[in-house]
């Protein structure tokens, strides 16, 4: 009886065992998949599309998550700040020994406005403009804005103007498409359009003309801001941000920085840019696309930098390589968190408190917007 029990807790032991070696295995074969088909599904994609990516998703479940490891990107800002601007010299001489004609098709003065508000800023004298990119077709997103953040024409006693750019309609209903944006421009006067094909790979052509245009009908602003037609934008705080006697007048960008992000190399992403393109395995310090504001005086210093710096289709990261020809640092904002490239569930006091985040749909605006303006 005795003798039986020990065999019994022996084998009991050695069962247990068994199973604990059988849950180590399970445990590692699942990291090994998680691993091969989630992580470099996630290093392929550009931190801008991660995080959209992420926050689309977060936005449907609801959860708030917190991302340390951007957090830690921000406290190694002046490490990395150091490391690029070693590796400046050398992307200059490159960029030295190659003609400028080689380089043109990014820049602007190769397009045409067939919208244009020429004398627009002329009437308004805008502080601040902010350039709104949005596919000729994403009429909801224009409403949208037009009846949230678009309406605050005056902020802290500033004049703020918004302007929607796009180019032209592709496929078989563009010639409706167009006629839809040519009354769309008679009724609202906000749309600025260039001849460029309006597709995702051209959105550096379309961000070299936001600059053109602000350079050439618009150097009495002060500053500008390029946001993407999905963010919440909370014109006060940015405002507040742009007066303080602190924020620099000139040579001045700030958003979300990104530093020392890798160039997506496999060729399945939406955000692969071959070597031929950008041979350095990393980008340039740049601003996060989603929103980035700058100092009215880059716009024509961008364009004139472009000429030099050979278009590449992730268009944030472009205007990290313009800023760092010119040898302009981006800075971080006095509170990086104002500047989200996700929200979680919806919190009034977060919108009250950030410059601008992520949303998921025109509708949210709208929706998010009405209670954040509620008196109470
Ligand atoms: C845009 O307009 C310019 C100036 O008229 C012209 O030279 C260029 O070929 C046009 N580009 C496209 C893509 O239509
Ligand atoms: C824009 O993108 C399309 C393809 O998506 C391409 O055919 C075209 O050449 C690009 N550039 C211009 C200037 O339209």
């Amino acid at each position: 009886m005795k003798c039986d029990m020990v065999q019994n807790r022996t084998s009991y032991r050695s069962d247990i065992k068994k199973g604990f070696i059988l849950l180590i295995a399970l445990t590692f074969l699942l990291l090994t998949v998680v691993y091969i088909f989630f992580v470099p599904h996630m290093l392929a994609m550009t931190p801008n599309a991660l995080y959209k990516n992420l926050a689309k998703k977060i936005h449907s479940y609801y959860v708030v998550i917190e991302f340390p490891f951007f957090r830690d990107k921000q406290v190694q800002q002046t490490a990395t700040t150091q490391h690029t601007t070693t590796t400046q010299t050398t992307t200059v001489a490159v960029t030295n020994n190659i003609t400028s004609e080689h380089y043109h098709v990014a820049h602007p003065h190769n397009y045409q406005f067939i919208l244009d508000e020429s004398d627009k800023c002329l009437k308004q004298n805008p502080f601040l403009v902010l350039m709104v990119p949005v596919a000729p077709q994403q009429l909801e997103a224009r409403k949208a804005i037009r009846s949230t953040w678009g309406t605050e024409t005056n902020v802290q006693g500033k004049s703020v103007m918004t302007l929607f750019v796009v180019g032209l309609p592709g496929g078989a209903e563009s010639n409706k498409t167009q006629q839809m944006l040519n009354e769309e421009s008679r009724q609202h006067g906000d749309l600025l359009q260039s001849n460029f094909t309006d597709t995702y790979v051209n959105l550096t052509i379309k961000t070299m003309v936001i600059m053109d245009w602000l350079a050439t009908r618009c150097p009495q602003a002060s500053y500008g801001m390029k946001v993407d037609s999905d963010m919440f934008l909370n014109l006060e705080n940015l405002m507040t941000l742009l007066l303080d006697p602190k924020t620099p007048k000139q040579n001045y960008i700030t958003g979300m920085v990104m530093w020392n992000r890798p160039v997506v190399r496999s060729k399945n992403s939406k955000w692969y840019v071959p070597e031929e393109m950008y041979p350095e395995p990393t980008y340039p310090t740049y601003l996060l696309g989603m929103g980035y504001v700058f100092s009215n005086d880059l716009p024509p210093k961008i364009v004139e930098a472009s000429k030099d710096i050979k278009p590449f289709n992730i268009e944030d990261a472009y205007v990290g390589a313009c800023l760092k020809r010119l040898g302009i640092q981006p800075s971080s904002p006095p509170d990086p968190s104002q500047f989200k490239a996700y929200m979680g569930k919806y919190q009034r006091e977060e919108c009250l408190r950030v410059i601008t985040t992520i949303l998921g749909s025109p509708k949210q605006l709208i929706d998010i917007w009405k209670d954040v303006k509620r008196s109470v």
